[in-house]
Parts: structure tokens; sequence; C-alpha cells
């Protein structure tokens, strides 16, 4: 008896040692469940309780007593227990539940089994960036492609197009294919890559594989320069029963998958993305044999992909970002497999478990962000710890001490290399525990922007290059010179002007990336290959008139004839009629051989930059929609059917020689053909074929279109130049303005200083300024800012008349280097910037103010006879240093011998607050005094 007594209160001493209270009918159910069950999971029912509990379970209802202090289960009044949490079996491997069921104790044992590759691991130097709100993709990452295509009538298309969105994609074939056939991740966390496999042998998809298997484009390859392939395309025959050959298929797809296939034809995309890094492969696509399906493409010259990694929006991961991170307590989540970083304090695959900890962190908290010279904040913290005694210790052995607190901050003034070693937070607790945690300081660099072993140097860079503490300026690719001031020498282009330009037959190098820009009738890559099929010009957009066996230029399409045939249809302009272009779906199979281009392509056929068809009314939608994200004014003073009341004929149209030209686009003197004869237009046309580019085309036409609207078409009296006609529904497309014989006021004033030195005012000069004042006046009417009133922008008419001109289209036209690059990555943007106002500079906005401000650089360049604007001596200044200059109230310095009346002029156009500038109405009036105050007797005298 006294045996068994002993023997129950040994069982009894057990069972408390394992926090179980010692009932009279303790029992221990063992349930096991692997550690990364998902939430809401089910694993315990009232049914697995012995008979006798089941039945008492009925009346008295079931709850939790202790064993699970952080909430990783419910229990429900049935007895069903649920997984509440994400677990984490090196957190807690063993839970020992105790429940109540009525008057008498359970306890249940959940055993956590170990899951294969959980929980994630967390590379840092794999995480992707978070994608802030508002510009969100549905997707981790963003594509460019950059291609040229040659047509099976011999003419070149090439363009380039971004896209963020998986959902932005035009056609629905692509979408279901893309959503609803598989695809799977292999991400290596190691070398910070995800491996992106997809493949599909669905219906909807034969016909295109069909249509490239007989084209004999069986695969192909994008390689990064010089390395491994990493995008990676098949089209597989696979028989039913038949061993997989393809090498790629086998390692990535499991077998059961391939065999589980019905049908013969197998579509296969690899590839490999960084998870850190912007990559571009350039791929390699066999000729076609026969043009396919019913495109009319002969062949892809060179397809370039650009893949950026953009990230996920806050609390989104996965490839598609269509994962909700579980990070609880402000943990960051990893953008490709969702593991929680936690913060100090926290555990578990959520962080959402409290830890006894102690924390040392500083002010700013990226060490790579503590510069030479700093105040930097350390902070010591103590998360749920019961504290007596907290200490910090510096590198110099100094010691900072606290009774009872929880948080130590200290400031560390004007940090140097010699502040530079561990600092450590050291925590007693109440038990007598010791936690600490140590900071190892390491500053090196200077503040950014300076340099040298004092860090008193200022760098100075240019074009967005950083400044390194002992090398200078670390320029961008296409820039040299100690302050990166320097394009790339002529045949140079990259990082350091390392590497030689390729492009021949006159192409120009683009400086930073060597990408060739052909000359008329030159194409492919390095632009070595002329027009085929009697065509010639740029991108072989014209076709050659010869007759009798004449061969013809590809350059200019001039004809060296054949004895004994001579004549004048040899060198004759033609335009190619506008046809019927193909139509989307025609692009489909080109689109699905390139994929990821294909995506691209739909995109730029939604943008309306690839599709040649007429812009029916949904194409003056879709330009609409996109004026009125930008100018919402502008949209809606436009009225339905704008578009198409101006659009002329293209074959109306004959181009003449070019009197413009830059990388954008370019304007050639032409004659139009109207009811009332010929006549002399000024013709604009985008040469690259970008959604920016486009953009400025439509806001151009919306623009002047909303003008003249206004004027009710009476263009006699206006100072905003007058529109045509516009060409939309062809391939090049136009704007066609009244031609100004003239030139620019730029080029006028130039001339004016050539041939009288600086001589000084000139009241037809100031004339013209009253004209600019009246067109800011027409569009502060329509509350449209033009963005860049400048000289360069002012056409002067046959009846001297000056008129603003070019709104935002082909900036370089006339000028290059006048516009400089934002720094900020992604806004790829030149800007005007020694014309811009503070603010447009500083937030990107602009208003009618700002034209007020940039009118008043423009009468400082009528007053210096067209000189380049520039401050403090200098005319090549970053958007850093400009705002800088400005912010400190400087300004242009007044030319000599200006009058006090147009200095102070100029100078209530330059205030910092945009209200307090004069309104263009007022500035006429003054403009209309100072004219009448200086030049009453010149103007009499010419008069008479
Ligand atoms: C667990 O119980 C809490 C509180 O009753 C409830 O808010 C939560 O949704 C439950 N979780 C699950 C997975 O049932
Ligand atoms: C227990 O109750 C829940 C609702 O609280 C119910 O969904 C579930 O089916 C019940 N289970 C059993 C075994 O009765
Ligand atoms: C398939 O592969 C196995 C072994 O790898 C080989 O024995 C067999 O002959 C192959 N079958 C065909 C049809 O090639
Ligand atoms: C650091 O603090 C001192 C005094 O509080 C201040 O004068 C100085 O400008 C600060 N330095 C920096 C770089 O913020
Ligand atoms: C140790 O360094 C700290 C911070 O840099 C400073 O405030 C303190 O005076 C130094 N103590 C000694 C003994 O040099």
């Amino acid at each position: 008896m006294a045996e068994n007594l002993q023997a129950l209160l040994l069982v009894c001493f057990w069972v408390v040692f394992l926090q179980i209270p010692c009932s009279a009918r303790a029992q221990e159910l063992i349930v096991s469940v692997p550690e990364n069950v998902a939430v809401g999971k089910t694993i315990f029912t009232a049914s697995r309780l012995p008979r006798t509990q089941a039945g008492d379970k009925a009346e008295l209802p079931c709850a939790k007593m202790e064993g699970d202090p952080h909430g990783r289960f419910n229990v429900t009044e049935n007895c069903t227990i649920v997984v509440a949490n994400p677990l984490d079996r090196s957190v807690q491997p063993v839970y020992l539940l105790n429940i109540r069921i009525g008057v008498q104790n359970t306890s249940v044992k959940i055993e956590l089994t170990d899951a294969e590759g959980y929980p994630p691991v967390y590379n840092e130097k794999c995480e992707t960036p978070v994608n802030p709100d508002g510009k969100t993709g549905d997707f981790l990452y963003s594509l460019a492609a950059t291609l040229e295509a040659v047509k099976t009538d011999g003419t070149i298309w090439s363009g380039k197009g971004t896209y963020t969105k998986l959902s932005d994609i035009g056609s629905t074939r692509y979408r279901t294919m893309l959503y609803d056939d598989p695809w799977m991740l292999h991400t290596d966390n190691s070398d910070c890559n995800i491996r992106y496999i997809w493949y599909t042998d669905a219906i909807n998809s034969l016909v295109t594989m069909q249509d490239l298997w007989y084209n004999d484009i069986r695969h192909f390859t994008c390689t990064e320069e010089y390395k491994a392939p990493k995008i990676f395309f098949e089209v597989i025959l696979h028989k039913r029963g038949e061993n997989i050959t393809s090498d790629m298929l086998k390692q990535y797809v499991p077998e059961s998958v391939v065999e589980d296939k019905t049908h013969n034809y197998f579509l296969f995309v690899s590839s490999v993305y960084s998870t850190t890094e912007t990559k571009t492969y350039n791929c390699e696509i066999p000729n076609f044999r026969k043009p396919v399906g019913s495109a009319p493409w002969a062949n892809i010259e060179y397809l370039d992909i650009e893949v950026k990694p953009e990230g996920c929006p806050a609390g989104r991961y996965g490839f598609l970002c269509d994962k909700t991170c579980i990070c609880k307590n402000g943990a960051r989540c990893h953008g490709f497999n969702g593991a929680c970083k936690c913060p100090p304090g926290w555990k578990g695959v959520a962080c959402d478990i409290p830890k006894q900890d102690v924390s040392i962190t500083t002010t700013p908290s990226d060490p790579r962000h503590i510069y030479i010279s700093a105040n930097v904040t350390f902070r010591c913290t103590a998360h749920h710890v019961d504290v007596t005694y907290m200490s910090v210790r510096y590198p110099n052995a100094t010691e900072k001490v606290g009774f009872g607190v929880t948080k130590i901050d200290f400031v560390v003034p004007n940090i140097q290399p010699t502040n530079n070693g561990p600092y450590t937070c050291q925590v007693r607790d109440t038990r007598g525990n010791t936690l600490n945690s140590t900071f190892v300081l390491n500053v090196t660099n200077c503040t950014p922007d300076k340099k040298g072993a004092e860090c008193d140097e200022v760098c100075d860079c240019l074009h967005g290059a950083s400044c390194g503490r002992w090398v200078g300026c670390v320029c961008p690719p296409g820039w040299t010179g100690t302050r990166c001031q320097t394009k790339c020498p002529h045949g140079t282009y990259g990082k350091d002007c390392l590497r030689n330009c390729s492009c021949q037959n006159g192409a120009n190098c683009n400086p930073s990336d060597g990408r060739c820009g052909c000359t008329d009738g030159w194409y492919g890559k390095n632009c070595s290959k002329p027009c085929l099929n009697g065509r010639f010009g740029w991108r072989c957009q014209q076709k050659c008139a010869c007759n009798n066996s004449a061969t013809c230029s590809n350059v200019d399409g001039s004809c060296a004839c054949v004895t004994p045939w001579t004549g004048r249809n040899c060198d004759q302009w033609q335009t190619i009629a506008s046809r019927d272009e193909p139509l989307l779906e025609s692009l489909i199979p080109l689109g699905s051989l390139v994929f990821l281009v294909a995506i691209v392509m739909a995109i730029l056929y939604k943008t309306g930059i690839l599709s040649c068809s007429a812009p029916d009314a949904g194409e003056e939608e879709k330009i609409l929609f996109e004026l009125r994200r930008m100018e919402q004014d502008l949209a809606q003073s436009l009225q339905p059917g704008w578009l198409g009341r101006w659009e002329k004929k293209v074959r109306h149209l004959t181009p003449g020689p070019l009197i413009g030209e830059g990388m954008f686009g370019q304007v050639r003197k032409a004659q139009l053909r109207t009811p009332r004869g010929e006549l002399a237009v000024a013709a604009k046309t985008v040469r690259v074929e970008d959604s920016q580019s486009y953009r400025d085309f439509y806001r151009e036409a919306a623009i002047l279109v909303a003008v003249h609207q206004q004027r009710n078409d009476d263009c006699g009296e206006s100072n905003i130049v007058r529109l045509v006609g516009l060409i939309t529904k062809s391939t090049e497309k136009y704007i066609l303005l009244e031609y100004a014989p003239k030139g620019d006021l730029l080029g006028f004033l130039r001339r004016i200083r050539n041939m009288n030195g600086e001589e000084g005012l000139h009241g037809s000069l100031l004339g013209y300024a009253v004209d600019i004042a009246q067109a800011l006046q027409e569009l502060g009417r329509l509350r449209i800012a033009h963005r860049d009133v400048a000289a360069r922008n002012v056409l002067i008419t046959a009846h001297d008349v000056a008129k603003l001109a070019d709104f935002g289209l082909a900036r370089d036209v006339y000028v290059t280097t006048q516009y400089v690059r934002r720094d900020s990555p992604g806004a790829d943007e030149l800007l005007p910037l020694t014309w811009m106002a503070l603010e447009s500079i500083e937030t990107g906005e602009y208003t009618c103010q700002s034209d007020v401000w940039s009118f008043g650089v423009l009468l400082w360049e009528i007053a210096t006879l067209g000189q380049d604007p520039c401050y403090d001596g200098r005319t090549q200044l970053s958007f850093r240093q400009m705002v800088g200059i400005l912010r400190q109230g400087k300004r242009l310095a007044m030319p000599e011998g200006c009058p006090d009346d147009l200095c102070q002029l100029m100078k209530e156009c330059w205030r910092d607050d945009p209200d307090e500038r004069p309104t263009p109405g007022e500035i006429e009036e003054k403009l209309l005094q100072l004219r009448r105050s200086l030049f009453s007797h010149y103007e009499m005298e010419t008069v008479v």
C-alpha cells in the first residue's frame, strides 16, 4: 500500500515536472505535425479523445489551459485544435497543451517534425528592393526589350519597350498561357538567382509551336555578356514513351510531368534572373525560314532584354508578388522566399515570439551611411528583460552605466576613424543572467561628394558619378575625366571608355552603352547591313524609284543608270503610300517566339507604339487617358475627335531637307499638298520609338490642337506656332507646323552678335519678348505649362513674329548640350536644367509660374545675344549643385549694360516663391513700357 502511494507520488512528481497539474486522471495524447503546417489547419479533433471523454465533451466545453504562452494553437469548444500562428521547430520543438474538458484535464503533446527547406533562409545578399506603393508591379522584375526586326518588305522596325506588370499584357492569349500553364521556380539562395521555368503543351500554344518547329526555330538562348546562357528557350517534339533528349528539360522538369503529357509538342522556357543586379541579355535568334504565320517579319536582327529587380510591394513576396508576408513586429520580408528578418527582441519564423535580447543600434541605422564627421547616435535597448543593470562600453574602455533602465542613448559627435572599434551593450536581469550585444564601428568613408585624407576636398562630380574617398569621381559608363565632365572619346564607350564602338557607316555610337544609331540606308546591330529589296533611307523606309536595271543607292536612293538609260526619275523622292498595316493578331506567332518580348510587344501595341492601324476612337481614348495622367487640364480642354480632325494624308507630304536632327527626333522641311496648293511645312517626327517619345509627341499635338481650338482656328494672331496637321495613321507619325524661314530665336540672336559684335539691345528683340509673353498668356488661359521656354524653342516667322514652339518633343533637335539627365536612377529624362525654376528642379512640377522663371532666362538670352546661361562660371551643373546655388539666392549674372528695368524684371521672374513672380500679362505691360522708354527715339527714326 505504502509502495503504491510512493509510486503515485513519483508519477505526480514527473507530471508536475512536465508542467502538467497533477490531477486524478491526467492523460497524454501525442500529435505529430510537420513544422511547416499551414495556419488554420486542424491538427486534432475530439474523435481522438478516449470515448468516455468524448462523451463528456458534449455537455462540458473544452478550453486550453496552459502550455502555449505564445498562442500558437486555438482550441475550440468541441476540442478541435487548430494552428493559429506559424510554427518553427528551432524555436520550440514540442508543446504540451493542457486542455480542460469539463472538470477533467488532459494533456496533448504536439511534436513538430522537420520540414525540408523550412524555415526559409533570409540571405541578406539576395535581398530584393521594396517596390514603393504607387508604382507597384505584379512581378518581381521589370523587363525592357530593345529589338530591331526586318519586315518582309525590307523596312526596318526597331523600338524599345518596358513593362512591369504581367496583367498589362495586351493579348488574353498570353495571359492565359502565363497564368494557366505550369511554371515553377528554383531559387538559389547562395548565388542570388531565380530560375524561372515555364513549360506548356496546351492546345492554345500548339499552333505557335508547330509554326516555330517547321521554321527550324527550335531553340535559342540569351546570353549575358561573356557569360553562360541565362535565358533558354526550346520547342521540343516529344513523343510519348520516348526518352527525353533535352538536357534542360531533364534537369529542371520532373520526368513524371513530361511523361504525363499527351501532346507531342512541348514548349520550355527557362530563365535565370539575378535578384540583386540589373542584367542585360543578348538573344541570338535564328533567321526565319519563311515568314512566320501571317506576320510580315523576315527576321529579328537583334534582341536585347534588360531584366531589373524591382521588388514586390511591402507585405508581398514571390516571383509574381502574389504571396503575403507573415512577418510581424516590423520584420523585413525577403522578396523571393518570404523569410523574415527579425528585429531585436523577436524570434520565430514570423518574428512573433518574444525573445529576451539586448541590441545596440545606430542612427543612421545602415553602417554604410555612417560617414566621417557625422554625429552618430547609439542606442542600447533591452527587449523583454527585467533589467537590474545596463552598461555600455566604448572602444576606449570608457563605460556608461544605468540601473533599472531598458534603454541608454548616447551620441558620439564628429565621428572619426579613431572612434572605430567595438561598442558593447551589456544587461543583467533580475535572475542574474547577463546578455550582451556588440556593434563594431568601422567608419572609413567621407560624406558623399567629399574626398581626401581629411575629407575636406569637394569631388563635384558630374553626370551622377559617385565620389570615392581616395579615387575621386567614379564615372558612369560613357563619361570620363576627373569630374566625369568629358564624354567618351569618339569610337569608345562604356565604363571608363574602355570599350571600342563597333558602329559602321557613319553611325553614331551611344557613349554609355555602345548602341549604334544607324545613318540613312543601314541597319543591323553595327549598322553594317545595307537596305534590301530596293529600299533606301532611314530605317529603309523609302522605296527606290530606279527603272531599267539601274542600281539604287541604299543611302539616298539615287540611281546609277545603265546605259543607254539616263533620266530624272533616278533621284526622286518618293514616299511610301500608307497601306493597311498588320494587325496585332498577325504578330502573335512572332510574339510567342520570343515569349518575354512578346509580352513587351503586346505592351507596345497597347500603348499605341507598335500599332500602325488608324487611330480610331479607341486610340484617341488611349492617348487621352495617357494625357489625363499627365495633365488633367489639358485633357479636359480637348473636344472629342480632336485627333481625327487634324489628320492629313501621308501621301500628300513630300519630305525635303533636314532642318534639325537629334537622338529623339528630326524635323524636315516638307511640302504638303492642300486643296489650295503646295504649302511649305516643318514636319517633326519621332525617331526613337519609346513610350516617352510618343507621350511627348502626343502631348505636343494635344497642346497645339487645344490652342487652336480655343482660338477657333483663327491662327493669324496667335504667338504659338501654327499647327497645319497631324499624320498619325502611318508608320511614321508627323506633326506638321508652319514653316518659319528665319529659324529659331537663339540662332537669330547669335547671328546678330556675330555681325554687330556686342552692340547691345535691339528694339525688335524686345518685341519678340513681348510676343512670347503673349504666348504665355494664351497657355495660361488653358492652364498648360510649356516646360521648356527658351530662345531655342522660339521660332521667327517670315513676318518677324516670334512664336513659341517645341512642346517637349525631340528635346535635343536643335541643340544637345543644354539638357541634363536627372541624377536619380530610374528617372530617365533629359531636362533643361539652367532654364528650370527652382521648384521644378526640386519636385518635377511645372506650372505657368515656372514658365515665367524660364521666360526670365529667355530675357537674359536676349540681353546677352544668345549666350549660354551659366551659374558660378559653370555651364555644366548637376541637379544637386543647381539646387544648392539657387537656394543660396544666387541667380544669373546681369549682362553688362542691361537696362535697370529689364534686370529688375528678370530678377522678379526668378523669385523663389512662384506666386510672387509677375504674371505674363504684367510682364507684357512692363516690356511694352520699357520698349517705349528705351527705343522711342530709335523707332521714330526707323519709321521715318
Ligand atoms: C484563433 O483564435 C483567435 C481568438 O479567438 C482568432 O482571432 C483567430 O482567428 C483564431 N485563429 C484560427 C487560425 O482559427
Ligand atoms: C467543432 O466546432 C467547429 C465550429 O466551432 C466546427 O466547424 C467543427 O466542425 C466542429 N467539429 C466537430 C468534430 O464537431
Ligand atoms: C532510353 O534510355 C534507356 C537508358 O537510358 C535506354 O536503355 C533506352 O534504349 C532508351 N530508349 C530509347 C527509345 O532511346
Ligand atoms: C553635430 O552636432 C554639432 C553640435 O550639436 C553641430 O554643430 C554639427 O553641425 C553636427 N554635425 C553634423 C554633421 O550634423
Ligand atoms: C572615450 O570615447 C568617448 C566617445 O568617443 C569619449 O566621450 C570619452 O571621453 C573617451 N574617454 C577617454 C578616457 O578617452
